[in-house]
């Protein structure tokens, strides 16, 4: 029996906020553009955050503004503070996501909040958007190993995701942000969540910085999982998390769910477009794991069109 899976890109945002070159708004636009003719349907766009600290997402309200509006299509913002929030709304963000981090140093690093004003901000944050019928995604960041404070206890994870929809959250996500976490910990982490919150209210985000993103969503598809957030070609990480590579591939976990017999809705070749867009507005060479095999598949077929003209 098929399982209808949802991919959430999260390339607009974690994939190109560690970039070094500036994507102008069309760019952005022109990527995400060939992401929804891929078949994508959920995106984290943008983030409105200090543009001193993440200059990258300076341009979010100009992006929001210029995506395509269709029912179809769920675009979330993701936040920290009201200056955000107000700058999300008035952008015309129907969904945002908010994010904190599982230790004291990684939230001090990230936004400068200790854990328990992090959890307080966030219950603000949500309040504010469940009162404007706004979608309220909440982030556990480095729920799987922190950069600065190493291993972190499977029970600090879930007492986390208890707070936050007790405080209202729609959904929850696990988030491996710099790609420490194994199929034995997703196992466990995820597992328990699963098993308290019900799968189908969990998100799972993950990094590939150990070459273990794909394993990993696996086991979170076996608990239940049925919505990641992955990056188109890799790209990503975060710029207050040393460490962290990028993302879990779109293409990747798109190939792989596709070929196990998952809906995605998702078009492996016309993924591989976008990433070339990517490529182009980037300056960097992307691609999954499964990029070499593309190139090679490209190769056989520009080999036998070559052959069938002679
Ligand atoms: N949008 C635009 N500008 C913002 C902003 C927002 N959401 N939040 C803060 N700012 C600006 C303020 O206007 C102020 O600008 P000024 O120096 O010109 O007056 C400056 O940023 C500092 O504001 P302050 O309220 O003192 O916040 P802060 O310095 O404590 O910063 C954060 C807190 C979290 C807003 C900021 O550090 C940030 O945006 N960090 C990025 C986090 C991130 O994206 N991490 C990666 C993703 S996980
Ligand atoms: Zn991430």
């Amino acid at each position: 029996m098929s399982k209808s899976i949802l991919i959430n890109e999260v390339g607009l945002r974690d994939g190109l906020q560690i970039q070094p070159k500036f994507v102008p708004t069309n760019g952005k636009l022109e990527i995400a553009l060939g992401l929804i003719d891929a078949g994508i349907k959920s995106f984290e766009a943008a983030s409105f955050v200090s543009p001193k600290a993440v200059p990258q997402m300076s341009d979010a309200s100009d992006l929001f503004k210029s995506l395509p509006k269709n029912d179809n299509i769920y675009y979330s913002a993701l936040l920290f503070n009201q200056k955000g929030y107000e700058r999300a709304v008035e952008s015309g963000a129907k969904a945002i996501a908010i994010a904190l981090a599982s230790t004291e140093k990684m939230n001090m690093a990230n936004i400068r909040m200790s854990l328990p004003d992090a959890i307080n901000n966030l219950g603000r944050l949500i309040k504010m958007a469940k009162k404007d019928g706004l979608d309220a995604r909440a982030y556990i960041s480095t729920a799987l190993g922190c950069p600065y404070e190493g291993n972190v206890p499977t029970e600090t994870v879930i007492n986390l995701a208890d707070k936050m929809f007790e405080l209202g959250a729609d959904k929850i996500a696990i988030a491996d942000t710099i790609g420490s976490g194994g199929p034995a910990l997703v196992e466990e982490v995820v597992g328990k969540a699963a098993k308290k919150f019900g799968a189908e209210n969990l998100i799972v985000h993950f990094h590939d910085t150990r070459a273990l993103g794909l394993i990993n969503a696996w086991v979170a598809l076996k608990v239940g999982v049925t919505e990641f957030d992955t990056s188109l070609g890799g790209l990503g990480g975060c710029p207050f998390a040393p460490g962290a590579a990028g993302n879990l591939a779109t293409e990747d976990l798109a190939f792989m769910l596709n070929d196990a017999g998952y809906e995605t809705g998702i078009d492996i070749g016309k993924i591989r477009e976008a990433v070339l867009i990517a490529e182009r507005y980037t300056g960097q060479k992307l691609g999954g794991r499964i990029s070499q095999w593309w190139i090679s598949q490209e190769r056989k077929k520009a080999a036998s069109a070559a052959s069938a003209a002679e």
